[in-house]
């Protein structure tokens, strides 16, 4: 076996095949303009689009989208009810956009906290778009990583409970396939912008190897030119998956 063997092409891309993307800021931006917060989130729809296309451009596989967390249900009344009406709005106005641009759109997270309309709107979009091969974009919404790893434990559970699946069997690989977005590559680079440095119980577990990139820049600001210069950024990171930087040199000179 060679000395660095399945994880080669990973050691090797300069290019994020999966990026994921926490978009913070959006409150700030319409604080600083004296506008209120539902303007930032309208602008925040706006950069979302910008970040697809530019994704598209820049022939990226994957796009994960947290939009909504497990916990954004603490803000105020009022902002969650905006916050779901932009969303049925965003699904309803964009879905034949995306679906023209060949883009797979999936969601993740719990759906069941969501009304009924927006749960239809959802399974509607993924229907659409299911045959798509083009940029996949998965959009966190209801979603923690605690969440996304407790649903995988009670699902192998139940298969043990069964006789279906020998608790000594359950490894990274069976426990990774059961987690959202197992159909993904795990993501490449991790974006968060807003200034803050933290994962805020995004994905735990797809991120354990992902490349960190955090930027002052408020979401609704984060456009195309950003997005080349975290990319670029990226290209000059030496990932090693656990082996050491003088053997992955070797390899990239070989
Ligand atoms: C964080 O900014 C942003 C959110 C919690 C919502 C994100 C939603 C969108 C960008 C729009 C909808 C997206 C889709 C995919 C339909 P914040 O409000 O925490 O900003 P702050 O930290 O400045 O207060």
């Amino acid at each position: 076996m060679s000395e660095i063997s399945q994880i080669d092409s990973r050691l090797l891309q300069e290019r994020p095949q999966h990026i994921a993307i926490i978009m913070d800021g959006n409150g700030r931006w319409a604080r600083r303009r004296g506008l209120p917060r539902p303007a930032g989130h309208r602008e925040g729809v706006k950069a979302v689009r910008g970040i697809v296309e530019a994704c598209r451009n820049q022939g990226i596989g994957a796009l994960t989208l947290f939009a909504f967390s497990s916990e954004n249900w603490r803000r105020p009344r009022t902002e969650v009810r905006l916050l779901m009406d932009l969303f049925i709005n965003t699904l309803k106005r964009e879905v034949r956009d995306l679906h023209a641009n060949n883009v797979q759109v999936s969601f993740i997270g719990d759906r069941s906290a969501f009304s009924d309309k927006l749960r239809r709107l959802m399974d509607e979009s993924e229907s659409l778009t299911a045959d798509n091969d083009g940029l996949r974009l998965a959009i966190a919404v209801n979603y923690g990583g605690r969440w996304d790893i407790v649903e995988a434990a009670r699902r192998l559970a139940a298969e043990a409970r069964d006789g279906d699946l020998d608790p000594s069997e359950i490894d990274e690989e069976n426990f990774s396939a059961c987690l959202s977005l197992a159909q993904l590559p795990e993501p490449d680079l991790f974006i968060r912008t807003g200034g803050e440095q933290r994962i805020s119980n995004f994905l735990l577990w797809q991120l354990a190897y992902t490349e960190l990139y955090f930027t002052e820049t408020l979401w609704p600001d984060f456009d195309a030119q950003c997005l080349s210069e975290a990319l670029e950024w990226f290209a000059g990171r030496q990932r090693r998956f656990g082996h050491t930087g003088e053997q992955v040199e070797r390899l990239k000179g070989a």
